[in-house]
């Protein structure tokens, strides 16, 4: 499948098909692309894929250096993007060359960075390895590294050239984060397509499965669907709040527990129990909406509750949130699948009540705690 993405000064396909990593030579001689490229990537990475990847580039006629970096968050900091720097000019990377990202989100957007300030800009090719990296992190133009205070604080946008998605490459990622990235898809569906959440929906043994011609279809659905907000919004102001729902109580959850209880897809799908509830709530959506989304999250193996959720800390971080403007956090809502707007100003007591609500054993103040439950939070939830 190939989506394009049509952006006025610099339009690119996204190429998703079983296979694809063995084509990227072939690719990127079709762009025209000059004879030198940076391979970015992570050791583990490189001992799964690089060897296909260097090949190809090399049949092709490229000069290939190899630009090897942390793995994960550590990739995103201004001393790896250095390195990096470094690692091109000596291999004599001019405007006409190209840095190519094999790896997850973390390794696209530290590549992606490079190659935005590298001689203010060359050629960046993406070529994702993970479900988030897929669906959304290669695909929009956003690249950054994380300041100590602030995660990707530091960035530019850089549309790549290409993205190329060989399905396949997942069939090594670990359950959890496989699963993770599915929290992205299940958003895509939620708000902007109803019956692509229905293909989710039908397609979930498959999907988990991760057999290539339904991932194929699956990711590429999903692509599709980011790269119609990022074709409206290129430079992220108001539509693509969209692509925030669920994430923001997901941010707060993850941040209360300092990013290590949940993975981010996990957090964003109890985000999306919570803010699915808040849109019924307030009036916006009816149970039978509220339960689809909680239905076709526990389908795929993501958390639709939890236990031991410090819900003041939680309501301090949303308070503090960046997208916040004069103060008013929006929030995105899903009055019925498929569709999408935007809420300021919801009562406190209204986001209370939701987080409260993630606790299966009940919120009520004052209860005795449950097994596993750390008393700390027991203790915050009483004052709540
Ligand atoms: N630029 C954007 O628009 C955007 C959007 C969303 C997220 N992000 C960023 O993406 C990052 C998260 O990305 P992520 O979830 O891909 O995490 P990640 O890049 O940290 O990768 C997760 C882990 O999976 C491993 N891995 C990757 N591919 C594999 C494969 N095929 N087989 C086995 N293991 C594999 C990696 O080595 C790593 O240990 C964050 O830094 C986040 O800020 C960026
Ligand atoms: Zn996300």
């Amino acid at each position: 499948m190939i989506v394009s993405v049509r952006l006025d000064a610099h339009s690119y396909e996204i190429v998703v098909e079983p296979g694809a990593l063995g084509t990227v030579g072939a690719r990127l001689r079709g762009l025209g692309l000059g004879s030198r490229v940076a391979l970015v990537s992570a050791p583990a990475i490189l001992r799964l894929f690089g060897k296909r990847v260097i090949e190809s580039l090399e049949a092709a006629g490229f000069a290939v250096v190899c630009v090897e970096v942390p793995d994960g968050e550590a990739a995103k900091t201004l001393a790896v993007a250095e390195q990096g720097w470094t690692a091109i000019l000596e291999a004599q990377l001019d405007r006409t060359s190209t840095v190519l990202a094999l790896g997850g989100g973390a390794i696209g957007d530290l590549a992606g960075f490079v190659a935005a300030t590298y001689m203010r800009g060359v050629n960046f090719v993406q070529i994702p390895t993970t479900v988030l990296a897929q669906v959304d992190a290669s695909i929009g133009g956003k690249t950054a590294v994380n300041h100590p205070r602030a995660k990707n604080l530091i960035g530019a946008f850089h549309q790549p050239r290409l993205v190329l998605i060989d399905p396949v490459t997942l069939s090594t990622l670990p359950d959890r984060e496989f699963r993770s990235g599915l929290a992205e898809i299940v958003k895509h569906g939620i708000v902007l397509d109803g019956a692509y959440l229905a293909d989710v929906e039908a397609s979930v043994g498959p999907l988990t499965a991760r057999e290539p011609a339904t991932l194929e279809r699956i990711i590429g659905g999903s692509c599709r669907l980011k790269a119609s907000v990022v074709e409206r919004d290129e430079r992220d102001t108001e539509l693509r709040h969209v692509l925030n729902y669920g994430h923001t109580i997901g941010h707060a959850l993850e941040a209360a527990t300092g990013y290590a209880r949940w993975t981010h897809g996990e957090a964003v799908a109890l985000g999306i129990v919570a803010e699915a509830r808040l849109a019924e709530r307030l009036g916006l959506a009816s149970p039978v909406t509220v339960e689809r989304q909680e239905r076709v999250l526990a389908a795929v193996g993501l958390p639709t509750g939890s236990d031991g959720i410090d819900v003041e800390t939680v309501l301090a971080i949303i308070a503090s949130d960046k997208k916040a403007r004069d103060g008013r956090v929006p929030f995105v809502q899903a009055p019925e699948i498929g569709a999408f707007k935007l809420v300021y100003d919801v009562p406190r007591d209204d986001i209370r009540a939701v987080v409260r609500s993630l606790a299966p054993s009940g919120p009520i103040p004052g209860q005795r705690s449950g097994a596993g439950q750390i008393r700390f939070d027991n203790a915050k939830r009483r004052s709540v």
